[in-house]
């Protein structure tokens, strides 16, 4: 029998991935602030989101959710942060045009800064140090002040998040996101972009137009939702004191929600049924996800659902799957048909990223472009053939002009990837790639409505 559960009640369960903080009073200090700083969302928000979620399980819209593998406190700026909304618009026009289906968009952004590792320690050299844990925890340069885990960085992560969030906000409102106005959505370094990508989202932008145009000239007005979008921010919810301390009861007394993100996701880490995690995920009202590898077996897969989601509630879980191109042909049918076969609603969605990640022979981590495509088409026909769909795509991606992955219409090679490197942790998808990425999702839902 589970105890009652509270924000608090992960602390009789065995936990993964937390950092061991020196000087224990000093956090909790901290997280004595936090939990009376205002709250970053609302449980509107988070309830409108749960209801689009369950729109999409019923196939009526599609998830896309992108961002940095870990946003740094550094990169909290105009630009890096215009470039990925953009991109995420741009994005989901392109898949929008295919699929005639409503777009979710989901940033990781706005408190993607907590990050699980492999392993607790680092060593290069003769010194071993503490592993960097994202900026929320600990500072990345190898130095044994900086690797010690500090609790006013989950303050200083706090406001970087406000920040970004309000950013997002002012521009999803208005003027910015304005479809009449794609041209604001535009990155700086492609305004003369040529090549294929390039040309196709010219030849979309024009229909794009002529649509509006047609749709006004039947409605003899605009419709307000031409003006504005929604824009959910969404990260995984790793540093649990952190998360608690933003876990808070409904005004309307409906129970706890997490405000400081929409989505919280639950990783592959730190998913364990008796874990902590899941007894924390377990009692929030958010929408929630869980990464989940070909390495969970079917009968623990359901475990989780049950606990995740006892009344099997609309809207409530998605499962975001991150096999690897190798594998998912493989071990992706048996959790479909599991999940089907036990009769549990879920979102499908898919992170071709993180099974497809290798190394080079320098040493640089990467992810080619076409294990990446080839993942994300095969879930398509997998969920097909078994009677599912897929409702999403899950990518790590920025607006900057990076090169992490190779391959792509760019043709990036791997000696490609020393020349704008920046990622401090996965490679993620550039802005060429990840609008290819789209333009290929838009062509395996427009094949989805024939
Ligand atoms: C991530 O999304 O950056 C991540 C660590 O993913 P996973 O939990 O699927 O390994
Ligand atoms: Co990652």
């Amino acid at each position: 029998m589970l105890q009652p559960w509270s924000p608090t009640s992960w602390k009789s369960f065995p936990v993964s991935q937390q950092p061991t903080y020196p000087e224990p009073h000093a956090l909790e200090e901290v997280l004595k602030q936090l939990r009376l700083l205002p709250p970053l969302v609302t449980s509107w928000e988070v309830d409108r989101l749960t209801s689009s979620i369950a729109e999409a399980q019923r196939g009526e819209s599609w998830l896309l959710q992108g961002g940095d593998c870990a946003e740094t406190f550094e990169q909290c700026q105009t630009e890096p942060i215009a470039s990925k909304l953009k991109l995420l618009l741009q994005m989901s026009l392109a898949i929008v045009f295919g699929s005639r289906k409503r777009i979710i968009r989901v940033g990781r952004m706005a408190g993607q800064y907590a990050k699980p590792r492999s392993s607790d320690m680092e060593t290069q050299g003769a010194t071993t140090l503490p592993c960097y844990r994202g900026d929320i925890v600990n500072r990345y340069e190898f130095q044994e002040s900086s690797r010690r885990p500090d609790p006013v960085l989950l303050l200083r992560g706090y406001e970087r998040s406000a920040l970004t969030l309000n950013f997002i906000r002012a521009l999803s409102e208005g003027g910015f996101a304005d479809l009449h106005h794609p041209e604001n959505w535009n990155l700086l370094f492609v305004s003369q972009a040529k090549g294929e990508v390039a040309e196709r989202y010219k030849e979309l932008l024009k229909s794009l137009g002529n649509s509006i145009s047609f749709l006004e000239t039947i409605l003899r007005d605009s419709a307000p939702e031409l003006r504005r979008v929604d824009f959910f921010t969404s990260h995984e919810a790793l540093h649990l004191d952190y998360e608690s301390a933003f876990t808070r009861p409904s005004i309307r007394g409906i129970g706890y929600y997490n405000l400081g993100t929409h989505f919280p996701w639950l990783g592959e880490r730190t998913r364990q049924v008796n874990g902590a995690h899941v007894e924390y995920f377990r009692g929030i009202r958010n929408p929630i996800a869980v990464k989940v590898s070909g390495s969970i077996q079917k009968e623990e897969l359901i475990d989780l659902i049950d606990r995740l989601n006892p009344d099997n509630k609309p809207g409530r879980l998605t499962l975001i799957h991150r096999v690897g191109r190798s594998k998912v042909e493989t071990l992706l049918p048996p959790l479909i048909e599991a999940v089907a076969k036990a009769n549990r609603t879920v979102l499908w969605v898919c992170d071709p990223m993180h099974g497809n990640t290798v190394s080079t022979a320098g040493g640089r981590k990467t992810r080619r472009f076409d294990d990446i495509v080839d993942e994300l088409k095969l879930s398509f026909a997998i969920h097909r053939a078994c009677g599912s769909m897929l409702g999403g795509a899950h990518l790590e991606l920025t607006g900057e002009d990076v090169t992490e992955c190779v391959g792509g219409a760019g043709g990036l090679t791997e000696s490609d990837l020393e020349s704008a490197y920046q990622t401090q942790l996965d490679p993620r998808l550039n802005y060429e790639q990840s609008l290819e990425i789209a333009f290929e999702i838009s062509n395996q839902l427009s094949q989805q409505r024939i």
